[in-house]
């Protein structure tokens, strides 16, 4: 699984380029303000119909142009072949999924199963539980097939629970309360099980790119542990009424790791934080690829330049044994010591194109 083909027209500072990837390790390499970063948001705006850099799809066009268009050719599992196109015009975007329109996003990421690691990666580290629970249920997406039901229904209902909450009418909770209550529980226990792999892993990988070995990983639901939801709602229903809100659930959950008891933000050095960032986004690729018996799409962008020698190459190579297809940028290829990896090409990105510059191996 991966991009045979991509090509880009007027996406940010590239005008026009084609290129054809290889399955395994590509590089793109070029001077700041290139485009780098712009060919893999052209491959991240193709799998998740949408920009990692700008909210607005408006942004992305070239300025000198009204419209832009990716294209994308990916092969499946089964030896057959998708082709994606993306065009935003007119600050509207449309997806095409084999000549037919698609409207939903969850369509493109099941085509195209990406996972981006960025420079600010560790903010999956430091940052707010929220971005830990993204990142828990992207991994669950794509492995459990029944998730995406358990995760909308959850949202539904609890909408609707703060909708009453509001409404100040505790007698027309009860029966929401149960609802919610069964859609929690399915939430929590596609979590759990998931969280368990992916930290396995993870400690695993941990181990490997920092020779830590003491990290605890601890998933917490958004209730205390070893009480019934049932009982969390009901104890927090009159501050639910007062605040307007449900204070208890999954979408207050965490994951949580420590290392030697100490939180790992606090514990370890940037460097530190990115590489441990890292760890959890390869347990979750290396989850995906065994699940999926298929590879995901990973995109690294710049991330090279932020680490040591000796951490480069040891990430470079967990990220190729893990499989699949790679994209990373750089902006010297000398940063990166590719004879180590049989399968990789180079691209040169250049004032807006990007030209193969070399291929080495199969
Ligand atoms: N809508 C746009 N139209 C034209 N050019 C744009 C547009 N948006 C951004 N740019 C320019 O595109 C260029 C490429 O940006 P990009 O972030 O892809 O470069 P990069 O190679 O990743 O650089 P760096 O090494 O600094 O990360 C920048 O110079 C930016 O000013
Ligand atoms: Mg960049």
């Amino acid at each position: 699984m991966g991009l045979n083909l991509l090509s880009i027209h007027n996406l940010r500072n590239i005008e026009s380029a084609k290129i054809e990837p290889s399955a395994r390790l590509n590089i793109l390499v070029g001077a700041n303000g290139s485009g780098k970063t712009s060919v893999l948001e052209a491959i991240y705006l193709l799998g998740r119909g949408k920009s990692f850099r700008s909210a607005y799809s408006r942004r992305i066009v070239n300025y000198n142009h009204p419209s832009l268009t990716v294209f994308g050719k990916a092969e499946t599992k089964s030896g057959l072949f998708n082709s994606l196109g993306i065009q935003i015009s007119d600050g509207r975007f449309r997806a095409k999924l084999n000549g037919k329109f698609e409207q939903k996003s969850s369509t493109l990421a099941s085509i195209i199963p990406l996972l981006f690691i960025s420079p600010d990666g560790d903010k999956l580290i430091k940052g707010s539980p929220r971005q830990r629970r993204r990142f828990i249920d992207w991994g669950l997406f794509h492995v459990e097939h029944d998730f995406l039901f358990a995760w909308q229904r959850y949202n539904r209902v609890l909408l609707q629970r703060n909708a009453i909450l509001r409404q100040k009418s505790a007698a027309m909770l009860v029966s929401w309360d149960e609802q919610l209550i069964e859609a929690a529980l399915k939430l929590d226990h596609f979590r759990v099980n998931y969280v368990d792999k992916l930290t396995h892993l993870a400690q695993k990988f941990m181990q490997q790119l920092l020779g830590i070995e003491n990290v605890e990983f601890s998933y917490q639901s958004g209730w205390r542990r070893g009480e019934a939801f049932k009982n969390a709602l009901k104890a927090s229903i009159e501050s639910d009424i007062r605040l307007g809100f449900t204070q208890k659930g999954p979408h207050r959950a965490d994951l949580v790791m420590k290392i030697d008891g100490r939180a790992a933000a606090e514990y370890l050095s940037g460097g530190q934080q990115k590489l441990a960032a890292c760890s959890l986004l390869l347990a979750q690729a290396s989850v995906f690829n065994q699940c999926k018996q298929e590879s995901c799409v990973i995109l690294v962008d710049d991330l090279p330049s932020e680490l040591d020698l000796q951490h480069r190459q040891l990430f470079m190579d967990l990220l190729y044994s893990i499989g699949g297809q790679v994209f990373v940028t750089a902006t010297d290829s000398n940063l990166l010591q590719l004879t180590a990896y049989p399968e990789n090409k180079t691209f040169h990105v250049e004032r807006g194109g990007v030209i193969a510059e070399r291929e080495d191996g199969v």
